[in-house]
C-alpha cells in the first residue's frame, strides 16, 4: 500500500481529515516542526507514529531542511502533505520530493499566497473566496493546482464566519486531492496538473453551483 507523511505546526484539522477519510493509503507518520502542535495529540489518538523536528535547533533553514527531508524519508512515504506547515522550505527540499509533495492553502490561489487570507479577501471585497491543494514548489504558496473549492463571500462574513466555511472545504478538497493522487490520477504537465479519466469538474472543482 502506498504511504503517506503529514507534516504540521498547529491546529492539524486538515491532518484529521486526512486521517478520516479512510484513504487507500498509510499514514506513515505526522511530523511537526513545533512541539507544542496540538495536531500531534490528534495523530496519537489515530495510533499514528509522530515526530518532531524543531526548527528552532537548527543553526539555519538549511540544516533544518537537511534534518527535516531525513526524518520523511526514513518512512519513504509516496507522499508529503503539508497540512498547515508553516515553515517555509528551501529549495533543494522542494525539489527533491518533486510532484510528491502537496501543500493545502486557504484561498484561491494564485490569488492571496501567504498569511491572512481570509482577511485580506474581505478587504478586497472579492465575491468569491475558497481554497487551493497543490503540488508544492519553491515559491510559497503556489505551485501546479490540483483541486480548488470556491465559497461565496457573504455580505456579513466576518473573518471567522469565512475563515470557517472556507476550512470546510479544505477539509473536503484535501483528502480528494490526495486520493487522485494515490490512484496514480494526476500527471504533472509543465506548470498544470492533468487528471486522467476525467469525467467531470465536480472531482477538480468545488463551487456552491456545481454542489449545492
Ligand atoms: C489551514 O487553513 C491551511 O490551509 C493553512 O493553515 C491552516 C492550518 O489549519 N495553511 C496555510 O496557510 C499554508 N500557507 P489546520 O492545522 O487546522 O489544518
Amino acid at each position: 500500500m502506498k504511504s503517506l507523511v503529514i507534516l504540521i505546526s498547529g491546529r492539524g484539522s486538515n491532518m484529521r481529515a486526512l486521517l478520516e477519510a479512510r484513504l487507500p493509503v498509510r499514514v506513515a507518520a505526522v511530523i511537526s516542526n513545533n512541539p507544542e502542535a496540538a495536531g500531534l495529540e490528534i495523530a496519537k489518538m489515530y495510533d499514528v507514529e509522530t515526530g518532531i523536528v524543531d526548527h528552532r535547533t537548527y543553526p539555519d533553514r538549511a540544516a533544518f531542511d537537511i534534518a527535516l527531508a531525513r526524518k520523511i524519508d526514513f518512512y519513504r512515504p509516496s507522499l508529503v502533505a503539508l497540512a498547515g506547515f508553516m515553515r517555509m522550505l528551501g529549495d533543494g527540499f522542494v525539489n527533491r520530493y518533486k510532484g510528491k509533495i502537496m501543500n493545502v492553502h486557504p484561498s484561491l490561489l494564485p490569488s492571496f499566497p501567504g498569511l491572512g487570507t481570509h482577511e485580506r479577501a474581505l478587504e478586497e471585497g472579492v465575491r468569491i473566496h475558497g481554497c487551493t491543494v497543490h503540488f508544492v514548489t519553491p515559491r510559497m504558496d503556489h505551485g501546479p493546482i490540483i483541486v480548488q473549492a470556491a465559497v461565496r463571500v457573504l455580505p456579513d462574513d466576518t473573518n471567522e464566519t469565512l475563515a470557517a466555511r472556507v476550512l470546510q472545504q479544505e477539509h473536503r478538497i484535501y483528502p480528494e486531492a490526495v486520493h487522485l493522487f494515490m490512484e496514480g490520477r494526476l500527471k504533472l504537465s509543465g506548470s498544470h496538473v492533468e487528471v486522467s479519466n476525467f469525467i467531470s469538474d465536480n472531482l477538480v472543482l468545488y463551487s456552491p453551483e456545481l454542489h449545492k
